[in-house]
């Protein structure tokens, strides 16, 4: 005990030094945000700032201020590149400042959501109140923050298997009667997360029907019921029809209503991964389009994507209370509820998915609807879809430009074609036009391959793009490819 100094913490010698350093640190993370348009979207790290990462962990203290240093000097200046206005890969949100101030108060007061009687469980039943009313589903539904639109695929059909199998399937786990046997049922354009979750769900990536699509990229219905009509036939236990309004490649939806009439004649679960989609529900012009997303029995909502919440923030909504909780529940001495004090109370996420300590994510979720409003998400949401149709306009009207497949929510798939060249010239050519606007830190669009074509794919939700941000692209993407396709005519 002697060698322990009673007065050591991991608290500041000095509260007014690092006040000051936080102080400095909050006017350099405003400086940042407020200028991210004068710099690259992005820029490789060099090797030598490589180097820093491999070093072992030190063993010694250094000063906060030393700590802050080395972050601005090797992290600060290499950004993923998400939250410049000119940024639509994969698929992104662009963070908002609420949503800052969100994190950093959740990890100043630290509560742990796995359950108890504390503030940050109804902000978080608040916030998921908010989703349901959205989604347009009932209060008395039940759902769980979770880390991003992944995790709330998984969670939504746990709850799917759990409520489909027939049998207890939590006590019995996957029974060689059923193995292989439960079927799940999406569009070829389901998102690969979906089917990690049926692999871990023991059902097998084989259970994972993929279904056709038509030209527009949505589920070829005849084709969904000839499926389930064949697996029935042949012995399978189809469980529940995946949707996806707005698919990852194009932003294709789904035809909801429509599956939900099949999910109901066929007695099927009706899950839909709204990752992309879903929370356009707050934009006018796209809301139509949603229609029978109500009727779902789950969905996946991602905060950090079209809400622009800083990483990571998911949302399950699940319109069985009874069968989420059943599907999760497991309450063991040490986290029996009681009646009164820190451990009382209902409200214990805790039941409703595997992870027990949660963190506070919901804080940033509430300070951000708060401060803009789902009108104004909706609006940043509507002018996305308007930019969308504007860079298609732009690629139409460009002799050397070509759309690949139909403009669908806010995705568009193009490539440069100046005619006269193969397939796989086209491919190579739009590939290093991609890593050339990102090289030369003009602009980071996403890509894909659709039916074999090389795309240049541009996902638009950043509530910082503006529509010379996509003139700048087409001007860019045209003189690049100009620029190696003549190199490629010399060679
Ligand atoms: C349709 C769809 N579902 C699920 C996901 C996975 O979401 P996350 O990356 O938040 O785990 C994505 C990601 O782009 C998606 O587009």
């Amino acid at each position: 005990m002697e060698n322990h100094k009673q007065d050591e913490t991991l608290d500041p010698k000095d509260w007014d030094e690092m006040r000051t350093l936080m102080h400095r640190m909050v006017d350099d993370a405003v400086d940042y945000l407020s200028t991210v348009r004068e710099r690259p979207v992005w820029q490789q790290m060099p090797e030598a700032v490589m180097e820093e990462f491999k070093k072992p962990a030190p063993q010694e203290a250094s000063s906060a201020a030393s700590v802050y240093a080395d972050f601005k000097e090797n992290i600060l200046p290499y950004p993923m590149g998400n939250i410049h206005p000119r940024f639509w890969a994969w698929y992104m949100g662009s963070g908002t400042i609420s949503g800052v101030m969100g994190d950093f108060w959740a990890s100043v007061m630290n509560p742990n959501l796995g359950g108890g009687n504390h503030a940050a469980n109804q902000v978080e039943a608040q916030v998921l109140n908010w989703m349901k009313t959205i989604m347009g589903f009932p209060q008395s539904a039940s759902g769980l923050l979770v880390s991003g639109g992944s995790m709330a695929n998984l969670v939504a059909l746990t709850v799917a298997r759990h409520q489909q199998a027939g049998y207890d399937i939590r006590q019995e786990g996957i029974t060689p009667e059923v193995a292989g046997r439960m079927t799940v049922y999406a569009s070829t354009e389901i998102h690969s997360c979906n089917q990690k979750a049926v692999e871990m769900l023991g059902m097998g990536a084989k259970s994972l029907r993929k279904i056709p699509v038509k030209a527009d990229y949505t589920i070829d219905l005849d084709a969904l019921k000839t499926q389930i009509k064949a697996d029935r036939t042949a012995g399978m236990q189809p469980i529940c029809i995946i949707g996806t309004p707005g698919t990852v490649n194009t932003g294709a939806i789904d035809d909801l209503n429509a599956l939900a009439d099949i999910c109901e004649a066929e007695g099927l679960w009706f899950h839909v991964d709204g990752a992309i989609g879903a929370i356009a529900m707050l934009a006018d012009n796209v809301r139509p389009q949603l229609a029978g997303i109500e009727r779902a029995d789950s969905i996946a909502i991602d905060l950090h994507k079209w809400l622009h919440m800083p990483f990571e923030a998911g949302c399950t909504l699940v319109k069985n209370d009874a069968a989420h909780k059943n599907t999760f529940s497991l309450i063991p001495e040490y986290l029996a509820k009681k009646s009164r004090g820190i451990a009382a109370g209902n409200l214990w996420f805790s039941e409703y998915g595997p992870q027990l300590s949660r963190r506070f994510r919901a804080l940033k979720v509430w300070m951000s609807i708060k401060e803009h409003g789902t009108e104004r998400f909706g609006r940043m949401i509507a002018r996305n879809v308007d930019q969308a149709h504007y860079l298609g306009q732009l690629i139409e009207k460009s002799p050397v430009l070509e759309l690949i497949a139909p403009i669908g929510l806010d995705i568009v798939c193009f490539r440069y074609n100046p005619g006269e060249l193969s397939l796989d010239q086209l491919n190579e050519i739009n590939q290093e036009v991609k890593i050339l606007l990102e090289e030369r830190g003009i602009a980071a669009p996403g890509y894909t391959t659709l039916r074999g074509v090389y795309c240049i794919r541009v996902a638009i939700s950043n509530h910082r793009s503006r529509l010379d941000d996509f003139e700048a692209l087409v001007e860019a993407v045209v003189s690049i490819g100009e620029e190696l396709n003549i190199l490629s005519a010399k060679v």
